[in-house]
């Protein structure tokens, strides 16, 4: 463990929950680890565990007061120190501070220095199972995910309320591990070239409608911004979406599904991962109308619709080395209908998730997916913010 954290700079926040005691060995091994630990509790916190105890596992002076003389050498502390912070970790993230956040109140060291973080921040809630089924808490975690922030937990085991139930905190060794996986993790995609579609496609009817799908593209471009975030040098061809494109990614922007055939062609063969998340309609209108088509009398009207070129299957035969991963949106026999894309379409992975939820899939913010590789391994996702799941996706197929 030595060493994996080396020049990386972890500040851990500390709230007044009664899991504050195993902040103490996740601060103890980040710095055996390496990391340059800095501790800011809450007034709450320190009640529960002394600051002293944080400075001595963490070597540096506890941020409980900005205006303390051991903090008087360091300039402007609760920006200097954050400013260099690779990771802000809340642990335990009491039910008060997910809303205090989740409100950008900053009254204190801890919440200021998070509200002015700008590295990936990580809470790790512990409270009663009341607590965290409270509407007003969970919209505050609804509202956190959207925004990036990623949970660890809470589990089902025992509360201090003496109730085995969900809002256990996760153990420390969880907390470490994820800290190890996110700072280490950061490059391993570093010169890999990755090509993500996304988003809809819409097919002209006329020059005022077309067929179109829900697609959001969400999916799509948490893809490029874990794959970018992760050192890949990334392109997106996205169909119409109302997203802001990931940083560091090349956007390409598509309607139709010829479009998108004609963008995916043209950037096929400098890439070495092709991650198909797009919704490309697999049929379009015969002719597209050059006018308005007039309602008329009659009560019905025929529309003739012929397939779409099959993008996926098409590139079977300029595939080479290159890793190519296809999703399947299916509404019933899930695993059955990925497995055939998987073999129809010649992919080396395909992810699998059940659209006929509401809760996951199309639009949604999280998704929950099956990913199948060619040799028929299945690595299923629980349901989670679609930035988690396009890391999870990008660790099985780097
Ligand atoms: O965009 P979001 O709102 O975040 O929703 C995410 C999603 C549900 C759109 C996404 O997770 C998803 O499932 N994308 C694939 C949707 C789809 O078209 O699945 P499919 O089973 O119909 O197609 C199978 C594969 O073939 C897909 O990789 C698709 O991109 C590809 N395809 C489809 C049609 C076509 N003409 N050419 C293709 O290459």
């Amino acid at each position: 463990m030595q060493s994996m954290l080396k020049d990386k700079t972890i500040i851990v926040g500390v709230c007044g929950g009664i899991a504050a005691y195993k902040a103490c060995d996740v601060v103890s091994k980040l710095t055996q680890a390496g990391a340059e630990v800095w501790v800011t509790v809450t007034k709450e916190a320190a009640q529960l565990v002394t600051p002293l105890t944080f400075r001595t596992l963490s070597r540096n002076p506890v941020i409980l007061d900005l205006f303390a003389d051991e903090l008087a050498q360091i300039p402007v502390p609760h920006i200097s120190i954050t400013d260099r912070a690779d990771l802000f970790m809340i642990i335990p993230a009491t039910a008060n501070i997910i809303g205090k956040i989740a409100q950008g109140i900053a009254d204190d060291p801890l919440t200021t220095m998070l509200m002015a973080a700008t590295c990936p921040k990580v809470l790790c809630p512990a409270m009663n199972n009341n607590m965290w089924n409270n509407p007003l808490v969970q919209e505050n975690v609804n509202k956190l995910n959207k925004l990036g922030y990623k949970f660890l937990g809470p589990e089902v085991g025992h509360l201090a309320c003496e109730k085995d139930d969900i809002g256990r905190m996760v153990e420390p060794q969880t907390i470490i591990d994820a800290a190890i996986k996110m700072l280490s993790q950061a490059k391993d995609l570093d010169g890999q070239r990755i090509l993500v579609t996304a988003g809809p496609t819409y097919e002209d009817l006329d020059p005022v409608r077309f067929i179109g799908n829900r697609s959001s593209g969400k999916m799509g471009y948490a893809l490029a911004q874990a794959a970018a975030e992760r050192g890949a040098e990334v392109t997106l061809i996205s169909g119409p979406t109302k997203l802001t494109p990931p940083e560091n990614v090349k956007l390409i922007q598509v309607k139709s599904a010829l479009d998108m055939q004609k963008a995916v062609l043209a950037n096929f063969k400098q890439t070495d991962s092709l991650i198909m998340a797009a919704a490309v309609s697999d049929f379009a209108p015969e002719k597209m109308q050059t006018q308005k088509i007039k309602k008329g009398k009659s009560k019905s009207r025929l529309v003739k619709l012929s397939k779409t070129p099959d993008i996926l299957a098409d590139l079977r035969k300029i595939k080479g080395k290159k890793k190519i991963i296809g999703f399947a949106a299916e509404t019933e026999n899930l695993m059955a209908g990925a497995k055939q894309k998987l073999k129809d379409k010649g992919l080396d992975f395909i992810v699998a998730n059940d659209v006929s939820r509401t809760d996951i899939g199309f639009d949604s913010d999280y998704n929950e997916v099956k990913i199948i590789s060619r040799q028929g391994q299945v690595f299923p996702s629980q349901k989670l913010p679609k930035l988690d799941v396009a890391n999870i996706i990008l660790d099985h197929v780097r």
